[in-house]
């Protein structure tokens, strides 16, 4: 979906010029488009149609309240992986009955908040996580409804630090175990099983790894449903990529057939966990150059953007187009785009050529997933605000942090 364009040399996100909102709210700021946001759930919607589904959102991607909104109003379902995620989730009008709860490290006052809340399914990670569940439900006078996630086995084909689904990875138990694990479950008075989950990573650009976990995952549930133990959810996790440059994500209507083909006849539903697919290309980041310092072998581009706002270059060395808000007629040099932060992994972008000069506004691109939920305030810097574009309206769906915030909590001792 075309949300990004220029009108008379102006960037627009929308109809909304981006020069006007960064004179307005300041910079550096995040901008997410309504209708990207809502075209790539549809999207969703649209390739799964023909098996009973459910996509729960994962919110660690952007977890901004009034996205969180947006999609629960489309019907969609959240997968969490901490109390706070639940708490945004609750807020932001999520129907409980449609959240589950990732994560290899669940506290007892998290299944506690979610058993309250009365989530749909704790997806286990550990043989441990299902003692503990056990007795907390227990304690509750509840029974606690579980998956197991399971480990398939299969190279996702994507960067390393992503990857999840690889015997090595933390996540997950091994699906050889998974049967007598399953057993173990159905045996104990406060749990009640109700299916099995997978996550093999992020940004997969290739349908084959996803399609061979599916297999896996239902050669499993057949061996547990003969066993007597019959599911009524399978979840395949999220996973599927975006175009940050020239990858070629995988097509969602393919996928869609994939699995309607697989799900022929069976009576499971399934659930899906995608997050940066949802969100990812429905953002930017929008920063101001403040100095353009010329070097010996290179020049930089210092901008009010850094690591501590889009953390994702500096950790995975990933790759976000930028681009000049307005247009110029200095010619192009080309630069490293880099923040203030005191750190040499403090940069945003490599050799990017660019016809800009000191003020001038750039848009990091694809900035909608894993941005602002990874955002810290490393070097003391107030975390951005974030903007919520419909059409020609302008929402600020998030203040920008104040400094009074930045020091709240905090304590001298005497
Ligand atoms: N479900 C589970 C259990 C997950 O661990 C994840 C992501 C998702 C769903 C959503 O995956 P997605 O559809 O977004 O690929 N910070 C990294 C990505 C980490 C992903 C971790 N798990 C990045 O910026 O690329």
């Amino acid at each position: 979906m075309n949300t990004l364009h220029r009108i008379d040399g102006r960037l627009h996100l929308e109809d909304v010029a981006l020069d006007t909102l960064a004179e307005r709210f300041g910079t550096p700021l995040y901008v997410y488009s309504r209708a990207a946001l809502e075209s790539a759930y549809r999207a969703y919607a649209e390739a799964f149609a023909a098996t009973p589904h459910l996509i729960c959102y994962a919110v660690k991607a952007n977890s901004s309240l009034a996205i969180l909104n947006l999609f629960a109003r489309l019907g969609a379902g959240f997968d969490i992986v901490s109390g706070g995620e639940l708490a945004r989730v609750l807020a932001a009008g999520g129907d409980a009955g449609k959240v589950v709860f990732s994560g290899v490290g669940k506290t007892a006052n998290e299944m506690r908040a979610a058993l309250d809340a009365g989530i749909l399914c704790f997806n286990l990670e550990s043989e441990s996580e299902l003692h503990r569940l056990d007795r907390v439900a227990g304690d509750m006078g509840k029974v606690a409804p579980v998956s197991f996630r399971v480990n398939p086995d299969v190279d996702p084909k994507t960067h390393p630090y992503i990857s999840t689904g690889l015997k090595e990875n933390k996540f997950g138990v091994p699906i050889a175990e998974a049967p007598a694990l399953y057993r173990l479950a159905a045996s104990l008075p406060n749990l009640k099983v109700t299916g099995v989950d997978c996550h093999i990573g992020s940004q997969l650009t290739d349908l084959s790894p996803l399609a061979d976990a599916a297999d896996r995952v239902l050669d499993l549930v057949d061996t547990l449903a003969a066993d007597g133990i019959a599911l009524r959810h399978i979840d395949l996790g999220g996973g599927v990529g975006i175009r940050y440059r020239d990858e070629t994500p995988p097509d969602l209507a393919a996928y869609g057939r994939v699995l309607a083909q697989k799900f022929a006849g069976r009576r499971e539903k399934l659930l899906l966990e995608p997050g940066r697919s949802l969100v990812g290309n429905a953002g930017l980041l929008l920063t101001r150059v403040e100095y353009l310092k010329p070097g010996e072998d290179k020049n930089f581009a210092i901008v009010d953007a850094a690591m501590n706002d889009l953390m994702r270059p500096a950790l995975y060395e990933a790759y976000h187009e930028i681009v000049a808000v307005g247009e110029r007629t200095v010619p192009a040099r080309r630069y490293d785009i880099v923040g203030p932060i005191c750190e040499t992994g403090d940069f945003l972008g490599f050799a990017r050529d660019l016809a800009i000069e000191e003020g001038d506004l750039l848009a990091l691109l694809s900035a909608g997933a894993y941005g602002m939920s990874m955002a810290s305030n490393y070097n003391s810097r107030p975390r951005a605000a974030e903007i919520l574009i419909d059409k020609n309206e302008i929402h600020l769906v998030r203040e920008r942090e104040t400094l009074d915030q930045l020091l709240a909590g905090e304590r001298l001792v005497y």
